[in-house]
């Protein structure tokens, strides 16, 4: 199949270098002049494991180039809209400014036959309205949302969980011929996972539109809930790793995404639960969506606890005491520091008086550009040194198995906050730490 890819960011970059491994033949489109050049370079824009890899692979092929041209899309018969959907400066409701420059941009260059595939996460109704305007031209409009983790990127886009597409459906809801022929040409993009038996949804447009942000609010909600209860864990001496192990046996429940800590951050969950409670109050149903504001709130409130937790381990004030942060992505494997709970402890406690210095393997370039006052090291020592308090807030593997011992000969005092629960308390308190985390004694 011939493919375009607009937007190559994060998902979008993603998308074209594996449909390209699929073994399309794609064109991937953006408005950075920087980012295309990279990534014409054979290089990745953000860090992601596996793509850079990949990218290698593919274009020694022929099949994946990169541009900032939007004529280059009237080659390709399917066009992927992979632009980003960010939350409205002080406001819930998501910003569609970037699907509407870039599916005006492309409208031009369509021609009969032609599918233009959604795969930003919007706002329920967004697809009816774009559909509307293709009326006429001859090209179909699909809903194809997008589930792949930062982190795991590539893996999710080969071998997806599933497929959901969202056709154009008649008064009964059935699939438009339209909507047939536009199944038949993604079940052929998708030709290699769905041979691999890949569970493939297929529905209609605000299904599919749907679909996507419940997956995102009901893993906001699995968070919340185990941070809820950490906070019932932290009034009881409790400890909320164990009852999350106990409550994750139950196959119903499942131990997958019931790490209690320093709770979400990204540049998906937080603002697309928001985005979602937004449209719900459009839609004239916000009470059906009221406990998204609650795990909102728990999941803030875990960024506060961790500001007053490093305080009570100072003795009362962190004014002038020196803060070492391990992370500052939103989470490990990634250099997305968006809306990141690392360096929104970071930053706040930088701003109540303390001295921060902030590491992470990838995140630096990314956290010094939005928060030019902290202090970065390259290294958990470096940052770790006469440190009177360490906050491991992002769980990077090489932060998970620091050596107590090494640590604690850099530092001021032996205190550490596990922020993300995933240290042995045992073994840091026997090497002369005060250990300390959220939901644990
Ligand atoms: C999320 C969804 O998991 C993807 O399925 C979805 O496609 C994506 O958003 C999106 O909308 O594009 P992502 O933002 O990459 O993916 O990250 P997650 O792995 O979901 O983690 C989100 C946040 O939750 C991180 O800050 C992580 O540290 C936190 N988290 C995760 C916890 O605090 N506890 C857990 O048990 C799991």
């Amino acid at each position: 199949m011939r493919i375009s890819v607009i937007g190559c960011g994060y998902l979008g970059a993603v998308h074209a270098a594996c449909m390209a491994k699929l073994g399309h033949d794609v064109v991937g489109i953006d408005v950075d002049q920087r980012k295309v050049e990279l990534l014409e370079a054979g290089e990745a824009p953000f860090f992601e494991p596996g793509l850079p890899e990949l990218l290698a692979e593919v274009r020694a092929t022929g099949r994946l180039r990169f541009s900032t041209d939007m004529a280059q899309a009237a080659t390709a018969d399917v066009h992927f809209l992979c632009v980003g959907t960010p939350q409205v400066h002080g406001e819930f409701r998501a910003d569609l400014t970037y699907v509407e420059s870039a599916f005006a941009a492309l409208q031009p260059h369509l021609k009969p036959g032609d599918v233009v595939a959604g795969k930003s996460t919007v706002p329920v109704g967004t697809a009816e309205a774009l559909a509307a305007r293709l009326d006429g031209t001859g090209a179909v409009l699909v809903w194809n949302p997008e589930f792949l983790r930062e982190g795991f990127a590539v893996k999710d886009t080969l071998h997806p969980d599933r497929l959901v597409y969202g056709l154009p459906t008649d008064d009964d809801g059935e699939p438009t011929a339209v909507g047939v022929a536009a199944r038949e040409v993604l079940d052929e993009v998708y030709a290699t996972p769905l041979a691999d038996r890949t569970p493939l949804v297929v529905t209609d447009y605000a299904t599919a539109q749907l679909v996507k942000v419940a997956a995102n609010s009901f893993l906001a909600t699995k968070i919340s809930f185990i941070n809820a209860m950490a906070e019932l864990c932290e009034a009881t001496g409790a400890d909320v790793t164990r009852l999350a192990d106990a409550i994750g046996y139950d196959a119903r429940i499942g131990r997958r995404f019931l790490n209690a800590g320093l709770g979400f951050g990204g540049g998906c969950l937080p603002k697309d639960i928001r985005a979602f409670m937004a449209r719900a109050g459009e839609l004239g149903v916000s009470d059906a969506l009221s406990f998204l504001r609650e795990v909102d709130s728990i999941n803030m409130r875990r960024r506060v606890r961790m500001v007053d937790l490093a305080r009570e381990v100072c003795h009362g004030s962190i004014v002038g005491r020196r803060v070492a942060v391990l992370g500052a992505s939103f989470k490990p494997d990634s250099d997305d520091v968006r809306d990141s709970p690392a360096l929104s402890v970071a930053a706040q406690m930088q701003l109540q008086g303390a001295h921060v210095t902030v590491t992470d393997p990838q995140g630096i370039v990314n956290a010094r550009a939005k928060w030019p006052d902290l202090r970065f090291a390259d290294t958990a020592l470096e940052a770790a040194e006469d440190a009177d308090v360490v906050l491991l807030a992002t769980e990077w593997t090489e932060y998970r198995d620091l050596e107590p011992h090494k640590l604690g000969e850099v530092v001021a005092h032996r205190r550490i906050l596990d922020g993300r629960n995933v240290l042995d308390p045992r073994v840091w308190r026997a090497a002369g730490w005060t250990y300390r985390a959220l939901g644990r004694p």
